[in-house]
């Protein structure tokens, strides 16, 4: 999704923005652009990369503070030199950014078409940037004072960051249902969508709220309600350094977070997973675990991949704890008719904390007095800070688009808190609890030896990169994990992939299997295992290409397999922890085979904050 960076202080503005441009790059963009004032407002603006922007600012010298920069990634207008923002006005006197969709736009722009105003592109951003100037020329407000009175006229979502020529050392910033902070320095402040661009340079930051606006310059900021009502913010403190962000030698960020698994599931699980005492510690629920186990139901809602970790929770909560669990898309959720009420908790679950869909999941469940709980990335996200309780996933920043250390996170969050609900409401015995808190423990060095010797998913790789479809299958805990398998494909490879539930298959997708189809098969040990090694001699029977991910006991999917990748042998409701790692990886060779952007994929966004 877009992104947004400003800078006022000593500094050179058009440097510091550039390089926060780049640091925004992960979130997904087509087009970027800087506004920096001297005398003059100077507007620089371009279809495609960050790096060619910064060439064209090199080459102009832009110099000037304050300044403000924008990645785009298209909603309104296409991808151009022109819907590029920032947006001026017809008078040029201010310049401005903008996240988000203002939504009635269209009859805003008729209005002011009506009134004379002439609009060069495409772009709802425009449009608000024609507002606040006819609201400020034809009125004898001052400038803060028309943008309050612009946006208290859009509808939609808006993270908004604005320049203007006449009130140097100034920033004013906005925000309604798309992420802004302040970043607090020393005789300078910044302005970010996220805390990447900022994090080099400061750790305190201010979280702005929705319909709150802030006056930023050198020497402090003043934070107010879009009516106009003072408010005194709570300064908080990052919990990311800038090695996090950066790419550590790794040639992708994909490749640096897949490898970090190992690592960031020990992280998740570290004060939580208590082996000796045969326990789990989950503070983030504390309070609130007796309204979860005796919820008149439980709903778990999120997007992409994190609906896929919510799936196998589904599964986790319901075998280990007994306590039955529906998972939703969150798009299709927020728009239900939905029989939500305070007897109910509903679960969110997401990387970035800023999904709009599960945000916006989020607040019906609230509105309708039901407890939302949060599994979250991103301290501090608008997600982790309106959910009345939850738990964290440590992971560390995930900049690569496609979600994968995150995932592999949220699914040990989630194991954790089906064994604490499990434990709590008697349904695993002592022994079993010692069993599963000691096979949990040991997952971390599992994940280890998966990524020691990555060699054998490389060959397969080169040998599949052409494939144009390619089919997953598992069971149980593994089906979502073959959905997961089979999107990490698609978003970063472009090839079309499906996961199916095993036995599906003979419902409708067998009919494509054939000597050219890829079928990648995750098996188990458990007591699906007799049913899969069934339906892969369906496979093989149709010609279809197996490559069968199984553990060391797994020798019969593995004869059977064109294709064997190994995976140690862990308890049935742990294996999604293990199995997804050697799919990254496949799904990571293939692209970059095919010579794909891994980390920026076309048309996605690493954080969708639009609906
Ligand atoms: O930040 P979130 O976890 O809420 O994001 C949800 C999805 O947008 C995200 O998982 C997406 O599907 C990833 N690109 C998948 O790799």
């Amino acid at each position: 999704m877009c992104g947004i960076v400003g800078y006022v202080g000593k500094r050179s503005a058009s440097e510091v923005i550039i390089k926060g441009l780049h640091r925004l790059e992960y979130r997904g963009y087509d087009s970027a652009g800087i506004a920096t004032l001297n005398d003059e407002l100077n507007v620089v603006k371009v279809k495609g990369k960050v790096g060619v922007l910064g060439e064209l600012v090199r080459k102009k010298k832009v110099k000037g503070n304050p300044g403000i920069g924008h990645t785009r990634w298209a909603t309104h207008g296409e991808p151009n030199d022109i819907n590029a923002h920032p947006h001026t006005g017809a008078f040029r006197r201010f310049a401005l950014v903008h996240n988000g969709i203002i939504e009635n736009y269209d009859v805003l722009r008729q209005d002011l078409e009506k009134k004379g105003h002439k609009f060069e592109g495409d772009t709802d951003t425009e449009v608000l940037a024609h507002l606040i100037e006819e609201i400020h020329e034809l009125s004898d407000i001052d400038f803060f004072q028309a943008v309050q009175q612009a946006l208290l006229q859009v509808e939609g979502t808006y993270g908004i960051a604005i320049i203007h020529k006449y009130h140097p050392d100034q920033i004013i910033a906005a925000r309604k249902g798309a992420p802004l902070l302040i970043g607090i320095g020393d005789n300078e402040h910044f302005v970010a969508s996220d805390a990447s661009p900022i994090i080099e340079y400061t750790q305190k930051v201010v979280y702005l709220e929705d319909e709150e606006m802030a006056v930023i310059t050198s020497s402090g900021y003043e934070v107010s309600t879009l009516k106009n009502v003072p408010l005194t913010k709570e300064v908080h403190e990052l919990a990311m350094n800038l090695e996090q962000i950066e790419k550590g030698g790794f040639p992708h960020f994909m490749l640096k977070e897949i490898s970090e698994q190992s690592d960031t599931i020990a992280d998740c699980m570290r004060g939580r997973l208590i082996v000796g005492e045969n326990r789990i510690q989950l503070g983030g629920l504390d309070g609130v675990l007796d309204r979860l186990i005796n919820a008149r139901r439980v709903i778990i809602a999120a997007c992409g991949t994190s609906w896929h970790a919510g799936l196998v929770g589904e599964y986790l909560f319901e075998y280990l704890a007994h306590i039955p669990v529906e998972v939703e898309y969150a798009s299709e959720f927020r728009y239900h008719e939905q029989l939500i009420d305070e007897r109910d908790v509903l679960i969110v679950i997401s990387q970035s904390g800023e999904t709009a869909d599960t945000l916006a999941a989020l607040r019906k469940a609230k509105k309708r007095g039901a407890m939302v709980l949060g599994i979250c990335n991103v301290v501090g996200s608008t997600i982790a800070r309106e959910t009345d309780a939850g738990v964290f996933t440590h992971a560390g920043p995930e900049i690569g688009v496609a979600s994968t250390k995150a995932f592999t996170a949220q699914v040990t969050v989630l194991t954790m808190m089906a064994l604490l609900m499990g434990r709590e409401n008697g349904m695993i015995s002592d022994d079993r609890m010692q069993e599963l808190t000691r096979e949990l423990n040991e997952i971390p060095k599992k994940v280890k030896d998966i990524l020691k010797d990555t060699s054998h998913i490389q060959e397969i790789a080169s040998l599949f990169t052409y494939a144009p479809n390619f089919l997953y299958l598992g069971r149980s805990y593994n089906f979502p994990v073959a959905l997961e398998g089979a999107l990490k494909l698609k978003e970063i490879s472009y090839i079309h992939a499906e996961g199916y539930p095993a036995a599906e298959m003979k419902h409708g997708p067998i009919a494509l299997i054939d000597e050219h189809m890829p079928v990648v098969v995750i098996a188990a040990t458990d007591h699906t295992n007799d049913k899969m090694i069934s339906n892969v001699e369906e496979v093989k029977a149709r010609k279809g290409r197996i490559i069968a991910i199984s553990s060391n006991g797994q020798s019969k999917v593995a004869r059977l397999a064109e294709f064997n990748i190994n995976i140690p042998e862990v308890h049935d409701c742990l294996t999604p922890l293990v199995a997804v790692i050697p799919l990254q990886l496949l799904s990571y060779f293939i692209a970059v085979n095919r010579k794909c952007n891994v980390d920026q994929p076309r048309n996605l966004a690493k954080s969708v904050t639009v609906e």
